[in-house]
């Protein structure tokens, strides 16, 4: 497999075929040829397009995003080599990429990407970036519930695990905050700027996710 360029696999169809099919799969169970647009209430998650890359860079080179995470592309032609590997992975069936583009817009502001820890895609892991202006806009957690249920319902995984530095105190209330549960620490599991920092494993299980208790209070749209 090749390597992830930086943060944020599988014969899925068995999987797919013995759960029960959203409307969102019935669509686009075949997702390895192509990602389906994905609408919440405030942003559309899409397939990143070549011409994303100028948009991305601005977004997501610099320092403040990309302190905690693994280093994203520091130029617009490596974003544009970023685009093609994720479309590369994708019919591989490894890795799903989506660009968050708000409502009404065509730019692409942010990244949620989901990947395969084993062959048949049962345990995912997810990360995700967004321009440091959109913060604190409710952006994150719509895309983020548009994500989750890709990953469960689409791509068919049972469990979708995140690693936050422990200092990322933003991407940790994040997690926090759509009902992750914080397992256990990675110790030294991140080089970020000559430091190693220890990481926490988040999780969400697509049981939990589907009983309800993932904590999305009213916010949750099923
Ligand atoms: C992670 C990211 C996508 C989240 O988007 P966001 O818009 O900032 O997230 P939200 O504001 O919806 O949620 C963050 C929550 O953490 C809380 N928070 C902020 N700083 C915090 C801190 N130091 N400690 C604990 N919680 C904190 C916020 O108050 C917010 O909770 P609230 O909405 O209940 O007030 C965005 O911050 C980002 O792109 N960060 C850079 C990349 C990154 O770190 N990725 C995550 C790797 S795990």
């Amino acid at each position: 497999m090749e390597k992830m360029p930086y943060q944020a696999h599988a014969d899925v169809d068995a999987l797919v075929s013995t759960r029960p099919l959203t409307d969102a799969s019935r669509q686009s169970n075949d997702w390895r040829t192509g990602l389906p647009e994905l609408t919440g209430s405030l942003v559309t998650l899409r397939e990143l397009q070549a011409s994303d890359a100028t948009s991305l860079f601005i977004a997501l080179a610099t320092a403040e995003v990309s302190r905690f995470i693994s280093p994203p592309p520091t130029t617009v032609e490596g974003f544009g080599r970023f685009i093609a590997w994720t479309h590369r992975q994708r019919a591989a069936g490894q890795y799903v990429c989506f660009a968050i583009v708000p409502r009404g817009s065509d730019v692409a502001v942010g990244l949620f990407q989901v990947r395969s820890l084993e062959p048949d895609f049962g345990t995912a892991e997810w990360g995700f970036a967004l321009a440091s202006e959109l913060w604190g806009t409710g952006m994150f957690a719509d895309g983020a519930r548009l994500t989750i249920e890709f990953t469960f319902d689409v791509i068919g995984s049972y469990r979708l695990e995140a690693r936050a530095a422990i200092k990322n105190g933003r991407g940790s209330g994040a997690l926090q905050k759509i009902g992750a549960v914080r397992e256990g620490v990675l110790r030294k599991s991140l080089l970020r700027n000559g430091e190693f920092l220890d990481q926490c494993v988040w999780t969400i299980l697509a049981e939990e996710w589907r009983d309800g208790a993932a904590a999305w209070g009213d916010q949750m749209i099923h």
